[in-house]
């Protein structure tokens, strides 16, 4: 199998009505449970990049790892840039081997948005990479950037028919009340569904991109906080809110906070019930075990995408 760019895995999703699972990665072991947890359920997958990773990692070993990963799992997967905060960093991701990227123009005027949008997708249409867009504001962090609630913004329907065509991208990000980081809402979940409705009546067809959508699952903050850490009031976005969108138009659903949260919580664990562990493979290993269970469970309970890889 091979890296792909999203445009067939999209078609399907939308015609299939499921998503498909972005996934961040950072290092080997959370590229191998991802994997290993998609292999299992012969799910397609999207492994994402954000600017902050490729800082940490270096761009040339992680694409090295994800390309290990396509040779020994035998499926398809893109290699996606999150949240691209310029062109500059885009070029160097596609030139670098990406098979998709996003331009995240959100905090710029609607007018500054397109075009810079529609630069990245000249350059990236024309080596067979395919691009993410954004309108409207999540609010959370991201990389270096804290985006306060009074700062986020929900998408704006009528503006979305005008963006994907003057852009020319491939998929779109849209803000319907999720956001990113693992303290996702003060009261209530809710999801502005009608604003989902709306954009998928004015873009038939369209795949539509969910950011921010780590259900923070009870069990991993119970864990960190059980064994010494302080994350009161973490919550993220409903399950069964996530399996409605991906029913819908969203193809694609982003999670980071969920895999973080697992990876912690298993080695603070660890540590707490071996104090005398010093071989990174003992609680790496049990990590990457986690990651694994937890990509499998949203394959199957949240985005639907298991046996259609
Ligand atoms: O939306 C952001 C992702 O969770 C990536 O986070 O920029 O800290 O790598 P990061
Ligand atoms: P979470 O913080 O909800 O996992 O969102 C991740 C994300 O949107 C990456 O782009
Ligand atoms: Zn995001």
């Amino acid at each position: 199998m091979a890296l792909v760019n999203s445009k067939e895995m999209f078609r399907k999703a939308y015609e299939g009505g499921y998503a498909i699972g972005a996934f961040n990665v950072n290092n080997m072991e959370i590229i191998q449970g991802i994997v290993e947890g998609a292999q299992e359920e012969k799910a397609p997958l999207i492994l994402q990049v954000s600017a902050g990773a490729r800082k940490y990692a270096n761009h040339t070993y992680l694409m090295k790892l994800i390309e290990a990963a396509v040779e020994t799992s035998g499926l398809d997967i893109v290699v996606h840039l999150d949240h691209g905060p310029d062109f500059e960093t885009c070029k160097n991701c596609i030139d670098g081997g990406f098979t998709s990227v996003m331009i995240d123009g959100s905090h710029l005027p609607f007018e500054e948005n397109i075009k810079l949008t529609r630069r990245v997708v000249e350059y990236a249409h024309d080596k067979g990479v395919t691009v993410e867009g954004e309108l409207g504001r999540l609010a959370g962090v991201e990389d270096d950037i804290k985006v306060s609630q009074e700062d986020s913004s929900y998408t704006r329907p009528e503006e979305v028919e005008e963006f994907v065509t003057k852009t020319g991208v491939d998929s779109l990000a849209i803000a319907i009340g999720t956001s990113h980081g693992a303290f996702k809402f003060k009261g209530e979940p809710k999801l502005r569904f009608d604003i989902l409705e709306e954009v998928e009546r004015r873009l038939p067809q369209f795949p539509i991109v969910l950011h921010g959508a780590s259900s923070v699952i009870p069990e991993y903050v119970d864990m960190i906080n059980k064994y010494g850490g302080k994350m009161d009031n973490a919550r993220g976005v409903p399950e069964e809110m996530l399996r409605k969108a991906a029913s819908m138009a969203v193809c694609k659903i982003n999670i980071d906070s969920d895999l973080r949260l697992a990876f912690t919580g298993v080695i603070r664990k660890h540590f707490a019930e071996h104090p005398d562990h010093f071989d990174p493979r003992q609680y790496l290993s049990e990590a990457r075990t986690a990651l694994k269970d937890m990509v499998r469970h949203k394959i199957v309970h949240v985005l639907g995408c298991n046996g259609k890889g």
